[in-house]
């Protein structure tokens, strides 16, 4: 019997295997990033980094109750000229680095994609959706207009490929993913608006009041997103939301995503997900008779 074999590309990006390390999650140390790429993460996405340092909101920036995990942590950061040293480290493990990057307009997303490409990464990653900094993605993700101005900007100024990660929050997705069709790649999908309440304070349990929903109770939302853009636009997708194991990878390959990124679930088990749900996928695609991810990438499409 032939053994699966789970690789992928995005372009001309060659991935081990189809997961990718989130934005946000243990990914802004070089270090860091570099076990988890020894661990099974077949690439790995930086924090989202912007011009200068941030120190992000006041505690508490976390939400949990399981399965519902909201964040409002406000993009903390050092900066983009203090990431180049752990873009370094990371890539001495070979694998593929993307620098997430955030702005307030396409000057900022420029001067952040340019730098990132000097520090070496293979592809730049726009965060373009961040729902909860005030003043920030929160306005840039839904406006059609800027998001066309933004990824026409950047692609015009680097030669390694560049993501545009949209996010869920808008009227009209599909607006804004043809807005942002000139990319390499569309991540989907960034965190759902969300908020708790504590019942005996009666106050909102974040800092910031309202956070983002992420965790596996998004998959569904990421699903219909991949499924929606996929439907209508002839452009490689990169799945997010809710990734706990390769059934849930499986999903999204077979709603059309090429690749996918887990983030939540390594608060659930740790770094070892990646080697877990490369493994299942292995059980999956051999129990289910497929040789190659392409046989199944898009089938729920036709
Ligand atoms: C604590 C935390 C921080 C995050 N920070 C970022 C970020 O800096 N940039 C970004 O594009 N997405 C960020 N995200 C969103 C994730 O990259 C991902 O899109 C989302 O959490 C859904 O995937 P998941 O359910 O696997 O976590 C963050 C998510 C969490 C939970």
């Amino acid at each position: 019997m032939s053994i699966s074999d789970i690789s992928t590309s995005i372009g001309n990006i060659h991935l081990s295997n189809p997961l990718i390390l989130a934005s946000g999650i243990l990914d802004e140390n070089g270090h860091t990033m570099k076990r988890i790429l020894s661990e099974g993460a077949a690439a790995v996405v930086t924090k989202s980094i912007g011009m200068e340092e941030r120190n992000g909101y006041k505690p508490p920036i976390v939400a949990t109750d399981d399965p519902i995990f909201i964040n409002a942590v406000g993009l903390p950061n050092p900066g983009i000229n203090d990431v180049g040293e752990e873009i370094k480290i990371a890539r001495e493990s070979g694998k593929p680095i993307i620098g997430s990057i955030f702005g307030k307009d396409e000057n900022e997303f420029i001067h952040l994609a340019v730098k990132m490409q000097e520090y070496g990464v293979s592809a730049v990653e726009l965060n373009l959706s961040c729902p909860h900094v005030k003043g920030f993605g929160s306005e840039i993700g839904g406006d059609p207009t800027l998001v066309k101005k933004i990824v026409k900007g950047v692609k015009g100024s680097i030669s390694i490929p560049a993501w545009a990660k949209l996010s869920p929050n808008v009227t009209n997705l599909l607006d804004i993913a043809i807005a942002a069709s000139d990319s390499d790649a569309l991540v989907l999908i960034n965190t759902v608006r969300g908020m708790k309440i504590d019942i005996y304070s009666g106050r909102p349990v974040l800092s910031n009041k309202v956070g983002g929903l992420s965790g596996s109770s998004i998959k569904p939302v990421g699903i219909r997103c991949v499924y929606e853009v996929k439907s209508n636009l002839d452009i490689p997708v990169i799945g997010v939301g809710g990734i706990e194991s390769a059934l849930d990878a499986v999903e999204y390959i077979m709603a059309g995503a090429t690749a996918v990124q887990i983030g939540t679930a390594l608060w659930k088990y740790g770094r070892a997900v990646f080697s877990k749900v490369s493994m299942e996928l292995v059980e999956f695609m051999s129990s289910e008779g497929y040789e190659k991810i392409e046989e199944f990438r898009g089938i729920a499409l036709k």
